[in-house]
């Protein structure tokens, strides 16, 4: 498994627990020392069991240098493809690994892509390994990051693609994922554009029904409607789905956001920039909604942030993550925070990778200490904590009872009826119980 970030790490445990000899390599030293021991150089439940039981079984190691991996069947390639400036994918570091793949691997040994690269990237990387005297396959991964460890262990599909005339890596895959495939999940065998573009055009696909519902959210604050009560309307219906429909602060990252940009700048280098054009679209309603959330504390706190306490929950983009990539919890608080406002900013897992991105800001692990003393709460991340505070109990050492539910994810009737004004993206304001009795 060459990478062993949130990809390679887990997939290399997972292969492990399946019963394979697996050797992660990474070059990053502190990486592979923290792995060795066992510890997740992340945040993502239930890896550090896996890396530990791999390890006491001898069949998990990871070592630093590609050479020491030379001698295996099949080689995952599992590094990063972070964003360019300019939103295209950054190869440099697939393409260093499959130069080094093609100096050290044995005759017939099949290299298998699994980062997420532009369509046409897997084509000209074959020819690398082919003349290396290897094949290549692509099998792109769907984990996602919080419950990727039941994700690698039993994926939903598998998708290979095979380069033409290609007729042996099927049989080395399906060895590879027998006891995946066993539970009966589909697997689709297809050739290497098409399974590049599944990866890319799922995560276009999701990233377009989250901004859809935020489009809603939009009209529905013009309109006095509740985004909420119309996605669960819609998505009743079965061809609609009510997942990923979450109108909030919008998604965020490693993938999602980086994925829909370089699908636009491969897509105008192919000619077909109109095809995927829309996306650009969906970009533009993901990050509006950011400067919505500051404008619904601005509101909520009587037009002026500078100044004002306020606490910000989350800075994970997503909760059971301690990823700060693209997230929208993070760059709403610094937003909050270049508004003037003093933001005290609370996640349980990314306040360390957050600080490194954001180190002007005030950060604490004490949920209570957010809490005090703040005359607004933004909650940015829907982490178990926040859905379970008692509205009673955080109203009482608060200086002002205001809400803004920027992941719709609090019970705002509970809220409301403990004294707090609240405020969240597509509906209309709660206010508080006891005042409207009053
Ligand atoms: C995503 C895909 O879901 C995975 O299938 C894919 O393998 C992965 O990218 C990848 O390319 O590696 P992930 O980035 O872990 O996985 O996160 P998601 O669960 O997709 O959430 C993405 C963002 O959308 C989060 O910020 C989340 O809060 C937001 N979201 C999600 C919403 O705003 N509303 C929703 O209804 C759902």
């Amino acid at each position: 498994m060459i990478g062993c970030g949130y990809l390679g790490a887990v997939h290399a445990a997972a292969l492990a627990s399946l019963g394979h000899d697996v050797i992660g390599v990474d070059s990053d030293g502190d990486k592979i020392a923290l792995l060795e021991t066992g510890a997740a150089p992340f945040f993502e439940p239930g890896l550090e069991p896996l890396l530990v039981q791999g390890l006491a079984s001898g069949r998990l190691r990871f070592r630093r240098r590609l050479e020491e991996a030379a001698a295996a069947e099949v080689h995952f390639v599992t590094v990063g493809t972070p964003q360019r400036p300019d939103g295209s994918a950054d190869l440099s570091a697939v393409e260093a690994v499959v130069a080094g793949l093609a100096g050290v691997i044995r005759t017939g040994a099949l290299v298998v892509g699994k980062s997420t690269v532009p369509v046409g990237t897997a084509a000209r990387l074959a020819d690398v390994i082919v003349a290396a005297g290897g094949r290549l396959a692509w099998n792109p991964e769907f984990l996602r990051e919080g419950l990727a460890v039941q994700d690698s262990l039993h994926p939903d599909r598998l998708v290979y693609g095979l380069a033409e005339g290609d007729a042996s890596s099927e049989e080395v895959l399906d060895a590879v994922y027998a006891e995946v495939l066993r539970e009966g999940m589909p697997k689709v065998v297809t050739d290497l554009a098409t399974a590049e573009l599944v990866k890319v055009s799922a995560n276009a696909f999701l990233a377009t029904k989250i901004s859809f519902i935020n489009a809603m959210a939009e009209i529905a604050e013009a309109t006095g409607a509740d985004v909420t009560q119309l996605a669960d309307a819609i998505g009743v219906d079965a061809r609609i789905g009510r997942r990923f429909l979450g109108a909030g602060v919008g998604f965020g990252g490693g993938c999602l956001p980086k994925d829909i940009r370089g699908f636009v700048a491969r897509a105008e280098e192919l000619g077909t920039g109109r095809s995927v054009a829309f996306l650009r679209e969906i970009d533009a309603i993901n990050l509006r909604r950011r400067e919505r959330v500051v404008e619904l504390a601005r509101e909520s706190l009587g037009g002026s942030l500078a100044g004002r306490r306020i606490a910000a929950l989350g800075l994970a983009f997503k909760p059971d993550s301690d990823d700060v990539r693209d997230s929208p919890a993070l760059a709403v608080a610094g937003m909050l925070a270049d508004a003037g406002a003093r933001v005290v900013a609370h996640d349980p897992a990314a306040v360390d990778t957050a600080r490194l991105r954001r180190p002007d800001l005030d950060y604490t692990r004490d949920l209570g200490q957010a809490l005090v003393g703040a005359e607004a709460v933004v909650v940015l991340t829907e982490w178990g904590s926040y859905r379970e505070l008692d509205p009673t109990e955080a109203g009482s050492v608060v200086a002002g009872r205001r809400l803004v539910d920027a992941r719709n994810c609090l019970d705002r009737e509970a809220w409301a009826a403990a004294g707090w004004e609240v405020r969240s993206p597509g509906r209309p304001a709660r206010l508080p119980l006891v005042a409207r009795a009053g």
